[in-house]
């Protein structure tokens, strides 16, 4: 294996008109960078998880109106927002759970309309989405300085999936809590959960954490109980995908499994998000979880690893309720039980 460096992981840039990413499936093995300047490139990245984590999701698919409108040969206002709304149709349709995404393809919808012809439209669009990466970064170092108050020295925190750096533009949600309760001078280890099938806890965030000189523990998802009962955890922090206004938190699945079992060893459980990751309107029935591949539990690598023509159950995501969720970090402050109340608050001290 070829020796990584270790600082500034950057998951996605813009430059000179591309998108810049690292190409996340092909860590640890090898931190290579991809770059686009079609947005179908862009859309096929988040599909098969080049890029992945909901806050990077969104990023990405506002790099990617901003490389459809550099290629439309619109020249009208209202044939560039005809092509910009077939573009965004494409990139929306790649991931279905992650509110991100939407989130960042409508900011660009909304900022287009506000050009008055084609070059000021273009120029706003691709302004607004370097605006939207660079403020992930501060969203997320906001979120760190509020969520590090709970952490203590010495605190053993396990962590599930990745949302790091990796998921982000370049800090991290969950991660970002840890990075900036280390910064603040206290001690803290990390346990990451493997997170299978797609593994982004032993590949992304044990690499990410070993990358910035963070103690990490790696265990299988089957150890969570074995730690938990063995004391060698004392907080959980997970990222989200999507969380509703009654604080029902969708994330990779397994989580759901994590909550349950730190709720048994009253072990406090913390969802770190931006208010971007916000469904303010859905209810749970309305969430689509994405289900995957049946290669991806029945294989490692090419190797076979069950019965061929076995019927397999692989969702991406699943939903912690608020009854096993201590507190919800994000860059306007945290949110706690009332969940609802809290979150509503947390939304109006934003306007
Ligand atoms: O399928 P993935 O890798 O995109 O799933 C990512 C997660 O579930 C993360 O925990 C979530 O997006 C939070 S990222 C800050």
């Amino acid at each position: 294996m070829e020796e990584l460096k270790t600082h500034s992981l950057r998951t996605v840039d813009w430059k000179d008109n591309k998108v810049i990413m690292i190409d996340q499936t092909k860590l640890p093995n090898k931190l290579e960078y991809v770059e686009y300047s079609d947005y179908h490139d862009v859309a096929n990245a988040i599909k098969t998880m080049i890029v992945r984590g909901a806050p990077a999701i969104g990023v990405s698919g506002a790099f990617g109106l901003a490389l459809a409108a550099i290629k439309s040969k619109a020249t009208t206002k209202e044939n560039l927002i005809k092509d910009l709304e077939e573009s965004r149709q494409i990139l929306f349709s790649t991931r279905p759970t992650a509110v991100n995404l939407k989130w960042g393809l409508d900011k660009i919808m909304e900022i287009a309309k506000k050009g008055s012809n084609v070059l000021t439209m273009r120029n706003l669009i691709i302004e607004e989405a370097k605006k939207i990466a660079e403020d992930d970064i501060k969203t997320n170092m906001a979120m760190g300085k509020f969520g590090s108050e709970l952490f203590n020295d010495n605190d053993t925190v396990m962590t599930h999936c990745n949302a790091g750096a990796l998921a982000t533009v370049a800090y991290g949600t969950a991660l970002g809590v840890i990075r900036a309760t280390k910064d603040a001078g206290k001690k803290i280890k990390v346990i990451a959960t493997e997170t299978r099938p797609v593994q982004q806890g032993s590949r992304l965030t044990a690499f990410e954490l070993k990358h910035d000189g963070i103690d990490v523990s790696l265990i299988p998802d089957t150890a969570v109980g074995y730690t938990m009962a063995k004391g060698l955890v004392n907080k959980v922090i997970v990222g989200a995908d999507r969380i509703l206004r009654t604080g029902h938190v969708f994330n990779k699945i397994g989580t759901y499994q994590v909550a349950l079992i730190a709720k048994q060893h009253k072990i406090p459980f913390y969802v770190a998000a931006p208010l971007s990751s916000f469904d303010l309107k859905s209810n749970p029935e309305d969430v689509i979880i994405e289900q995957r591949k049946a290669e991806e539990v029945t294989q490692a690598g090419d190797k076979k690893t069950a019965p061929e023509g076995i019927d397999v159950i692989n969702p991406a995501f699943d939903m912690t309720p608020p009854e096993l969720i201590t507190g919800i970090i994000t860059e306007a402050g945290i949110a706690q039980s009332p969940f609802e109340e809290s979150i509503k608050k947390l939304f109006e001290a934003k306007k």
